[in-house]
């Protein structure tokens, strides 16, 4: 149930869980080269050796959606600060709409990846691929928003998913 007053700030734990996701997706987007071998390899019949890199990604993907499950789980019992009510309402609703979709993705990406990799189904590896092409975007649109907030909306949006507030705050 969501939290019937939205506190002044995050908590900790969503602070520490925002910046751990983050990092683990950049490092998905980045070490991919040995998955892809390797699925391949397995489409062509031919035996998996499990390439560490492979495993890493498979390993870091699953932690990823258990992490996001965590986090919405705390996002919906905690509830999360206000957009400011200062900022344009456009701003106010791009920077949601990316929320949703970035939420989105964290489900999505190894969704498709353990469906592509445990099942073999080429189309779901085919939607993994399309999933990186539109979130990169989305991540980078995320990051500027969230410096255009910081430096020429002048909110403390960047401030409060770095410094938590109080649990009574
Ligand atoms: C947020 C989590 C994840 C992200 C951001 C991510 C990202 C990526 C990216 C960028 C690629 C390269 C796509 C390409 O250019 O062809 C890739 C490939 C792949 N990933 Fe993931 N991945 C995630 C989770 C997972 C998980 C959990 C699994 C499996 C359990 C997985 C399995 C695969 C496989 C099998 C490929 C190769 C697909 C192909 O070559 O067509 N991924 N992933
Ligand atoms: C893979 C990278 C990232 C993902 C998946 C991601 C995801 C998210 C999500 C889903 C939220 C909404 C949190 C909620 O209300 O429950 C959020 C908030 C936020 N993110 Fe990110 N983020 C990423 C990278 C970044 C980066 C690089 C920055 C900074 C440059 C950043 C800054 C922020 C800020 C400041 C908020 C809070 C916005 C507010 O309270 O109004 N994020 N992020």
């Amino acid at each position: 149930m969501a939290a019937r007053v939205a506190p002044k700030g995050y908590s900790v734990l969503q602070i520490v869980l925002h910046w751990t996701i983050a990092a683990l997706v950049i490092f998905q987007l980045l070490v991919n080269d040995d998955v892809q071998d390797a699925f391949k390899d397995r489409s062509d019949h031919e035996p998996f050796e499990g390439e560490i890199g492979a495993l890493l990604h498979i390993g870091v993907g699953l932690t990823i959606f258990a992490l996001a499950i965590l986090r919405l789980a705390i996002r919906l019992w905690r509830g999360v600060p206000e957009p400011h009510s200062t900022n344009p309402p456009l701003v106010n609703f791009a920077g949601h709409a990316a929320h949703v979709l970035l939420y989105a993705f964290l489900f999505a990406m190894p969704l498709t990846g353990a469906i592509a990799w445990f099942t073999g189904l080429e189309l779901s590896a085919e939607l993994h691929e399309l999933g990186r092409l539109i979130l990169i975007p989305f991540i980078a649109l995320h990051a500027l928003g969230a410096l255009a907030e910081h430096f020429i909306f002048r909110t403390n949006s960047l401030i409060r998913m770095l410094k938590a507030e109080p649990p009574d705050a």
